[in-house]
């Protein structure tokens, strides 16, 4: 059976992306974002996962608010990106995981969950981002599953069912009849808003309680209605959902999870940003 070996989080941002091209990891603007890397980027030397499981939201470049899936599974063999209209270069393909896929969608559906699967998918800087950040060096050594949860347009899913959805996920994958070893990762928030009267606000207090959270006390997020953790974490802060359904993952690899390392920084653009690795022990 395959090796759930851990779960990893980090903020997407497409100006990360311009930065990464412009070589700006030492800018002192930067530095203290990209410096939360380095450490996690040496524990996935060591454990070296094959393939990774990506919980992301989609921001109108595969998903336009016209037809707006709550949950949908990548099914695809290769995942394309394409331009979003920020300005940052368009990445080459990434390699799906084809028989993961299915076997996390047969998984989903069998466990109620009426997801949408997508045998093609545009991806997007949520997807592409963390993909460059934990693998900055030449071509991407891991396939990927993309699993897009909406977090854009409401009506959104409660945080519980984001929760039941990704401990599902977890469960998909330990069961998945394969010698590969896989790693969930977590694309969004924390606490942001981009627009509105609260543009800009940020939430530095809960973003913490969030992350310490996720060590010791997975379901605490559970708690919050979404409109709560609007209120807590601004309008974009609930692709902190992303993370929550991280970590309901590594619950079905093991009982308890290690902080391998975690760095948190305000502001990058408008986003308090976080980045994360924890290991299932
Ligand atoms: C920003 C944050 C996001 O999550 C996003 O998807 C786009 C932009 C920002 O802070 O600029
Ligand atoms: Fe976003």
């Amino acid at each position: 059976m395959a090796q759930l070996i851990g779960g990893l989080g980090t903020s997407h941002i497409p100006a990360i992306g311009g930065a990464i091209h412009k070589g700006l990891q030492q800018d002192p603007y930067w530095k203290p974002f990209f410096d939360g890397f380095p450490p996690i980027r040496a524990w996935l030397g060591e454990t070296r996962p094959d393939v990774v499981v990506m919980f992301y939201n989609d921001h109108g470049l595969n998903f336009f608010l016209d037809k707006m899936p709550t949950f949908a599974v990548g099914a695809a063999p290769q995942y394309c990106n394409a331009d979003e209209g920020w300005g940052i270069p368009t990445l080459p393909p990434f390699k799906g995981e084809l028989d993961l896929s299915w076997h996390i969608i047969n998984t989903l559906v069998d466990k109620e969950f009426d997801i949408v699967t997508c045998q093609e998918m545009l991806v997007d800087h949520a997807c592409t981002l963390p993909l460059k950040l934990f693998w900055p060096e030449g071509d991407c050594p891991v396939t990927v599953v993309p699993v897009c949860i909406n977090t854009v347009q409401f009506p959104l899913p409660k945080a519980s069912r984001v929760y039941a959805m990704g401990k599902a996920v977890g469960e998909a994958i330990r069961s998945w009849d394969s010698n590969k070893k896989v790693a969930v990762i977590a694309s969004g928030g924390l606490s942001h808003q981009l627009d509105g009267e609260r543009a800009g606000f940020i939430n530095k207090a809960f973003d913490l309680q969030f992350i310490d959270s996720l060590e010791s006390n997975p379901e605490w997020a559970t708690q919050f209605s979404i409109h709560e953790i609007v209120e807590k974490a601004g309008t974009q802060g609930v692709e902190l959902l992303q993370w929550l359904a991280m970590r309901a993952a590594l619950t079905a690899a093991a009982p308890k999870v290690r902080r391998v390392h975690s760095n948190y920084h305000i502001p990058i653009s408008n986003t308090a940003t976080a980045v994360m690795a924890l290991e299932a022990v």
